[in-house]
């Protein structure tokens, strides 16, 4: 029996920060009701000639780097984003290229906004179990400053940019236990960029290529969706939530994670919180979180993790691993 075990870490945050005073003189809104509601105290905004691409170069290198493999020896790519470079070629591809592998092993993006790093996990974690790969990077990373509509208090002070990324490799023992991913089509108007490439670029020159969304409706499907997946993935493997060492959750509010920490009767200190400092950054926030406690020394190898994320679609979804 085959499993994956994640082998590196690494997360990368564009330079420039966006403070909550700084949204201040932007809209209608003030610091102390940002922390309150969300827990968010900044952001980090890619600057205008950086891309989706290259904050995912970024945490590959690091990742690999990690890892103590080099880029020659992965053989998948898995990358999630809402925010790629460009329609297409996938910004998976074009980060095989920048870092020189040419071994012709495949390379593709997913699309599940803020559980698409639990959906890349998943996708990856397939592949090794069914023989087809065997180092696999899998990345969450995004731009989601460039479809925010800077005058919507509403949208604007929660999300910010980032990439985090995970190199797997083949492991007799697990590594990830399981993966748990669902999504729920009805929901769409709740949150969404209304506009694409086949619905027309003329509506998106009218606030349609920007995040709307009704935030207290999302919030409370969010919190409902976290604890069933939760349990689900606990239920999966034979586990009781005190066998959890750390809970690496989305971070898009800290109310939505301290509701999901106390599902599983878990003390904040167990649960790793980045939201302060880099808001809601979508598929890139939980590696990012992940990359943040094992660098500093949180997590340590042999612990029990339980990462889970949800976001529009509704998509949702968990991962119970061993790290
Ligand atoms: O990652 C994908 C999934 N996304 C999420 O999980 C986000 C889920 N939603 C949330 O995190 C929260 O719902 C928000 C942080 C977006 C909003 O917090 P809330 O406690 O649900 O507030 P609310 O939407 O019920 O709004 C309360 C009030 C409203 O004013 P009135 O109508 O009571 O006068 C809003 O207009 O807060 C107002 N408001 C703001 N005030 C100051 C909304 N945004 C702001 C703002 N600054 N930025």
């Amino acid at each position: 029996m085959k499993y994956s075990k994640i082998l590196g870490t690494g997360s990368y945050l564009p330079k420039k920060v966006l403070h909550n005073s700084d949204l201040e003189k932007l809209v209608d809104t003030s610091d102390e009701w940002i922390r309150e509601r969300t827990g968010i105290q900044q952001r980090h905004i890619a600057a205008d000639d950086e891309t989706t691409l290259d904050l995912a170069e970024q945490a590959a290198r690091n990742a690999i780097d990690a890892s103590g493999l080099t880029a020659d020896d992965i053989d998948l790519i898995v990358i999630a984003t809402t925010t790629p470079d460009c329609v297409f070629p996938s910004v998976a591809t074009m980060l095989q290229a920048r870092l020189g592998i040419t071994n012709a092993s495949p390379a593709f993006d997913i699309q599940a906004v803020c559980a698409g790093f639990a959906y890349a996990l998943g996708v990856a974690d397939n592949f090794i179990r069914g023989g087809s790969a065997s180092v696999v990077l899998v990345i969450g990373a995004e731009t989601f400053s460039r479809i925010l509509n800077w005058e919507d208090r509403n949208t604007c002070v929660l999300f910010g940019d980032g990439a985090g990324a995970v190199l797997l490799g083949v492991s007799e023992q697990p590594g990830i236990h399981s993966t748990h991913l669902h999504a729920d089509g009805r929901y769409k108007e709740l949150l969404h960029v209304p506009s694409g490439v086949s619905s027309g670029y003329d509506a998106m020159q009218q606030q349609q290529a920007f995040v709307q969304m009704r935030g207290n409706e999302v919030f409370r499907m969010a919190v409902s969706k976290m604890r069933e997946v939760v349990e689900e993935a606990l239920a999966a493997n034979n586990m009781d939530k005190s066998e959890v060492d750390w809970l690496v959750p989305h971070q898009a509010n800290i109310r939505i994670i301290q509701a999901t920490a106390r599902k599983l009767n878990m003390s904040m200190d167990r649960v790793v919180l980045t939201v302060q400092n880099h808001g809601n950054t979508s598929a890139a926030s939980i590696p990012l979180a992940l990359d943040t406690a094992v660098r500093d020394g949180r997590i340590q190898r042999g612990e029990r993790l339980l990462l889970e994320g949800f976001g529009g679609g509704f998509t949702w979804g968990a991962a119970l691993i061993t790290f």
